[in-house]
């Protein structure tokens, strides 16, 4: 950080965002799905985009877990890290948008700051937080990774949730009970905002 880009020159290209929306025939959206460990981003997030796969989208799945193995190896879950973790995911989701997908990204994305960052990194109306919510104690009993018992055990530091914080969203464009509603209902309720906001049809 701390480098500044005074002497670079942004270069602006022939073939733009709308040119590239407009050939895919879609109008990208970014659905920035946000909760705690375990509480099925990744789940819905990919079972939303195999429906929007299969009806003709094209789209893109950033996430935490994976991108982790390689963009952001380098980083851990330290306030500094997590926003740097952020920042990086959140430039990379920008290009996507502007390459004319339609992006999924789950990330815990935990501090309101971060989640405000990406949204307005990005063309007004296009980011779509999706808070994915389920209590605490049901993401700990569900334990999908054995981590929330590696983090009660002191095992694992600054673990969200447990000795990390997570600021919930004030007014998501999307709000899941994760625990209440079966993963199609959750999926459809997603399809029906893009759906209202003219993102898909039919
Ligand atoms: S974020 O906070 O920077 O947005 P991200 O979504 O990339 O987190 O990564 C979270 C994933 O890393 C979790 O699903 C979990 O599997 C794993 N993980 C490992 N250590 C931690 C930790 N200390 N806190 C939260 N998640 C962790």
């Amino acid at each position: 950080m701390g480098v500044t880009t005074e002497n670079i020159v942004w270069h602006q290209h022939a073939v733009d965002a709308n040119a590239r929306a407009t050939q895919k025939g879609q109008q990208p959206v970014v659905l920035w799905f946000t909760g705690l460990s375990g509480a099925g981003k990744s789940t819905v997030a990919g079972a939303l985009e195999q429906a929007l796969h299969a009806q003709g989208y094209h789209t893109y799945l950033l996430d935490g877990d994976n991108v982790r193995h390689g963009l952001c190896q380098d980083l851990g879950f330290s306030p500094q890290d997590r926003r740097e973790n952020l920042r990086r995911v959140g430039e990379v989701t920008k290009l996507m948008a502007d390459a004319g997908l339609i992006v999924l990204s789950a990330f815990i994305s935990p501090f309101r700051a971060e989640r405000q960052m990406i949204r307005d990194l990005l063309p007004e109306g296009q980011f779509v937080e999706v808070f994915v919510d389920a209590p605490l104690a049901l993401c700990e009993a569900r334990d999908p990774k054995g981590l929330y018992q590696k983090a009660r055990a002191g095992e694992i530091k600054d673990f969200t949730g447990i000795d990390a914080d997570y600021e919930a969203p004030l007014s998501p464009e999307i709000h899941l009970l994760s625990d209440e509603t079966n993963l199609q209902q959750l999926v459809a309720q997603c399809l029906n905002t893009l759906r209202v906001r003219g993102v898909i049809q039919g």
